[in-house]
């Protein structure tokens, strides 16, 4: 996969911090109700990351790190609770320019001070090392970068997985790259994502998880916390276990993690079409009102 080469808009959100629009994925990096409250509700909140953090050590794993809010909102929320908890992180990115770009623009400015420095050096040096913090930003395609990650026998306690939304970046949402990241996860760990897509909670299902809906914040939909054991996540409501009976939960598939954004679509689309599910149409008119036209495709 190519480094993107498209332009990164600058926008700002409602909560005043800003986030960019890119122009190879046609779509914004965050929720525009608030960028850096995303990263606290839907990421740090979701996890109970203030709980975790009170144990001696933590490792976190940033699938997507981008301009590094989820990770500032967690190294934030860490030092504030437990300043001698432990931290290993590693981060995963495809396009070195987003990180330089949130740093040399200020975009970063909001953190505490401790918490920029890491993202400067992060992004500047691709690590940053603390006397409590031990973390490296991995370049490239995360489908391949995650085969190393699983070489440093690394089991996260927690996951932020955030790339762009299934239809405009369907390669990391696929049930082959899904199972290289859960198998990442500590058995008591948690993942968490913005997306309730049918086809994105399949995958995490053929991983091998169990899945519970969460707030995601300043989005119309639930997000996903995906755990090996069920205990303690939300039961899925009725309209979210239907959901998952239809064609949209036919899942992304790429068998050799290395096709193109393209060919994964239209794989899926062929797998829909002979698929024995019902048609996603009867579930849209039972569950969403007339005039609410967008499904969860996030
Ligand atoms: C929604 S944004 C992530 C926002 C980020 N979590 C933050 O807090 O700023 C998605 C990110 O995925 C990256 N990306 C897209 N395709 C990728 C790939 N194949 N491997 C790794 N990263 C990828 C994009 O460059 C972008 O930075």
């Amino acid at each position: 996969m190519s480094i993107p080469t498209g332009a990164l808009v600058l926008e700002p959100t409602a909560d005043g911090s800003m986030t960019l629009f890119s122009e190879d994925f046609g779509e914004w990096f965050h929720s525009r109700q608030g960028a850096y409250a995303e990263a606290y509700a839907t990421y740090v909140e979701a996890t109970d990351l203030a709980s975790l953090a009170q144990a001696p050590t933590l490792t976190l794993l940033d699938v997507c790190y981008g301009l590094g809010y989820n990770t500032a909102a967690a190294l934030d929320t860490i030092l504030r609770v437990n300043p001698a908890c432990q931290v290993r992180l590693v981060a995963l990115e495809l396009d070195p320019r987003v990180p330089s770009q949130a740093v040399e623009q200020g975009l970063i400015n909001g953190w505490p001070t401790a918490v920029q420095a890491c993202l400067q050096d992060l992004a500047n040096t691709g690590q940053a090392q603390r006397p409590w913090l031990e973390a490296i930003l991995m370049w490239g395609d995360a489908r391949q970068r995650i085969q190393a990650v699983k070489t440093l026998e690394f089991q996260a306690d927690v996951i932020f997985f955030d790339p762009f939304s299934p239809p405009h970046c369907p390669e990391l949402w696929t049930v082959e790259f899904v199972q290289q990241v859960a198998a990442c996860l500590h058995s008591e760990g948690k993942l968490v994502t913005y997306s309730c897509a049918a086809a994105v909670r399949t995958a995490f299902h053929r991983a091998g998880l169990s899945i519970g809906p969460v707030n995601a914040a300043g989005r119309r939909w639930p997000g996903t916390l995906a755990q090996v054991s069920s205990v303690g996540l939300a039961p899925l409501s009725p309209q979210e276990q239907e959901h998952l009976l239809t064609r949209a939960a036919v899942p992304y598939r790429d068998p050799t993690l290395s096709d193109s954004a393209d060919v994964i679509r239209q794989r899926r689309q062929q797998e829909q079409s002979v698929s024995d599910l019902v048609p996603t149409s009867a579930w849209r008119k039972r569950w969403l009102p007339p005039h609410q036209k967008v499904t969860p495709a996030r």
